[in-house]
């Protein structure tokens, strides 16, 4: 029998109720501890920033704190989760490609450490609000190493067209946004960021980032002297939802970007301090699951469907990127599958199917159902698709269940109502 965080699934889905999203913080937080002891260098300054868009809520963003990471956020609500959280503003980047003047303003209100500049129309607003700031707001301009997408398919936000950041080739908009960044006396440029893509297996794209990004920090210093004292490479690392996954381990991917970079540091004379990355989702997945209690099933000409009480509403991936998920049937782990099963929910949707033709043992009405790696992505990006209800969040750790966030209520979902 499957346990959570030493609480047998059967247990938690009768105790909370399913649709239950849990996390079992063991696991969490080996995966934590294996970022923090990787990703240091004896000559860098090293930061790992949590991108808190893969699931985020008080609770995570207080244990992120707990590891000394930073936090990366991306709209008022999220830095607004953060606040309550109680979390430290200075330690917040805060990204995005639109920020609001609302936004901004808050941002600089509650002190957010580092805003990261996604357009040069940005760098011209962010100077008029900093104008009557006491102190200075630290930035990174968020390029664009547009790494080519048919010589590494796996990337995806780093393309040449990528509505994020400045692309490389526009050498002289990035220099002017930075120079305007630089003679805003409420505005230290601080370096440079990207990120070039989610879910990446291949080591090699984060070694060719780190070659761009250098390489391009090398040359705004030998042209311009313009000096990057940081170089944020952004997220992507690989999380494993099903047997077709073989994600780069944490310890060896950490490994080798600091070993990248320090020799990459060295070749452009060394100016660069402080290297960064932005893990979300191989922090938000480990050791995350959903469960889902069986309700009817139904056989069809080439199907043997299998509905849950959840769906595309609490886990959007599979509809949206063909994303694969695995799953379980509690108390049968150990028995032989039987037939394959399609797993959909109960959204009015004809592609509300979480996985396709997966063998199962027999699976009855009322057995509970729980699909690992689920805790990136499927919460934060949930709805109220047919008026479904957000499930409710637990972390789980030796044996005990606390609920972190709790299911919406029928009356939530008119609250706002007028
Ligand atoms: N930094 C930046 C600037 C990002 O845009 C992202 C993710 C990350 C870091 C974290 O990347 P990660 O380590 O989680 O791969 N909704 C999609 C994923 C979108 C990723 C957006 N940006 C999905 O469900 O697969």
């Amino acid at each position: 029998m499957l346990e959570i965080g030493q609480v047998r699934a059967d247990e938690l889905a009768k105790k909370f109720g399913t649709p239950l999203m849990a996390f079992d913080l063991t696991v969490m937080r080996s995966i934590l501890r294996q970022y923090t002891d990787n990703f240091k260098s004896e000559t860098l300054k090293t930061d790992i920033i949590y991108a808190s868009k893969a699931f985020n809520c008080k609770a995570m963003i207080s244990l992120i704190e707990e590891y000394g990471m930073c936090l990366d956020v991306v709209s008022a609500g999220e830095l607004y989760t953060a606040q309550k959280a109680g979390y430290d503003c200075s330690k917040i980047y805060f990204h995005g490609n639109n920020k609001s003047i609302d936004e901004i303003k808050m941002a600089l209100d509650c002190g957010v450490g580092t805003i990261v500049v996604d357009s040069l129309p940005e760098a011209g607003l962010l100077s008029e609000l900093t104008a009557g700031l006491t102190s200075p707001v630290r930035t990174l301009l968020r390029v664009n190493p547009g790494i080519d997408a048919h010589t590494h398919k796996y990337i995806v936000t780093a393309h040449d067209d990528s509505k994020f950041g400045m692309l490389f080739s526009n050498e002289e908009e990035i220099v002017k946004t930075i120079r305007l960044l630089q003679k805003s006396p409420n505005i230290i440029f601080d370096g440079l960021d990207a990120h070039i893509g989610s879910q990446v297996f291949d080591k090699r794209a984060f070694i060719e980032e780190i070659r761009m990004m250098f390489e391009f920090a090398g040359l705004l210093k030998e042209k311009y002297e313009i000096t990057s004292n940081s170089i944020d490479l952004g997220g992507g690392f690989a999380t494993f939802y099903t047997d077709e996954d073989a994600p780069i381990p944490i310890d060896e991917v950490c490994q080798t970007i600091v070993q990248t970079c320090e020799e990459e540091n060295e070749k452009i004379g060394g100016f660069v301090n402080h290297i960064l990355i932005e893990p979300g989702r191989s922090i938000a997945a480990a050791g995350s699951y959903t469960l889902y209690t069986a309700g009817f099933t139904k056989k069809t000409l080439n199907k043997n469907y299998v509905f849950i009480d959840g769906g595309m509403s609490d886990n959007i991936r599979p509809a949206l990127y063909q994303a694969k998920y695995r799953a379980f049937v509690a108390g049968k782990e150990a028995q032989t599958p039987i037939k394959k099963y399609t797993i959909a929910g109960k959204c009015c949707e004809s592609g509300d199917i979480l996985i396709e033709d997966l063998s199962l043992p027999q699976v009855d009405t009322g057995d509970i159902l729980i699909i690992p790696a689920t805790g990136a992505y499927c919460y934060s990006m949930a709805s109220n698709y047919n008026k479904l209800q957000f499930p409710e969040v637990i972390f789980v750790e030796g044996g005990e269940a606390r609920v972190v966030i709790r299911r919406q209520t029928l009356d939530d979902l008119i609250s706002r109502e007028v």
